[in-house]
């Protein structure tokens, strides 16, 4: 099962303000950059609990008949979603992985920032696509965050838009799954010719 990131962020890293306003991502002028062909490509989209609630404040779901995976340890609410299809699961990302694919998923979209990061730590993720808005926030919820080990990231594509949104697409490979951690003491440091 192939598993896909594709989201919006500032030029310092950050998919939200902290009290989670989207609105600095019309910086980039709203221009078409392929997330509907992505979206269309996708058969099963898994969020995380934060996510879900600030997209229950849009007012309309707008996955349609998506299916729809809410990851959160607690108990949640779905009774205001009325046409779209939602479950919620928990766990292990692998263990979650296992069972959509059981079911018969091929592609998932994962979103939300602690949820890709707790899938980018499992080696799970195959595809990322980010896409910076022209703008500094300053501050919000990061997309990237602490890893127990480096990510490899094989570069496929960078994408300019005359708004401004760069867009880069990085392919990820199972060999994340096996690399050492980065945690090793840290190396001493020998002033050499030229060094302050
Ligand atoms: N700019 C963009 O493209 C973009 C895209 C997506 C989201 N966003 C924004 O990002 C913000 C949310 O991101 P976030 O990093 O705060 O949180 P998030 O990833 O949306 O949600 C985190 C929560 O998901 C649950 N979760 C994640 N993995 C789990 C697992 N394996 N098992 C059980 N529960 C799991 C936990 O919920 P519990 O605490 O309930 O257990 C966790 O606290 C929102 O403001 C959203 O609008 C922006």
């Amino acid at each position: 099962m192939k598993l896909s990131v594709f989201c919006g962020v500032s030029v310092d890293g950050f998919l939200a303000r902290p009290d989670d306003k989207l609105d600095f991502l019309d910086a980039g002028g709203g221009e078409p950059h392929g997330f509907k062909e992505f979206y269309a490509s996708v058969d099963v989209v898994v969020m995380g609990r934060k996510t879900f609630e600030v997209v229950l404040t849009f007012g309309k779901w707008p996955y349609g008949k998506k299916p729809v995976v809410v990851l959160s340890s607690r108990p949640l609410d779905f009774s205001s979603i009325r046409d779209g299809v939602v479950e919620q699961m928990a766990g292990e990302p692998v263990k979650i992985v296992g069972q959509l694919e059981r079911r018969g998923f091929k592609h998932a979209y994962i979103d939300g920032g602690i949820t890709i990061q707790r899938f980018l730590a499992a080696g799970l993720i195959g595809r990322l696509v980010v896409t910076r808005v022209p703008v500094l926030i300053g501050e919000g919820i990061p997309l990237f965050g602490p890893l127990p080990r480096d990510v490899s990231l094989s570069h496929v594509a960078t994408r300019t838009y005359r708004g401004g949104l760069v867009q880069s697409e990085y392919a990820l490979g199972g060999a994340n799954r096996n690399r050492p951690q980065n945690k090793a003491a840290p190396t001493r440091r020998t002033k050499g010719k030229g060094s302050k």
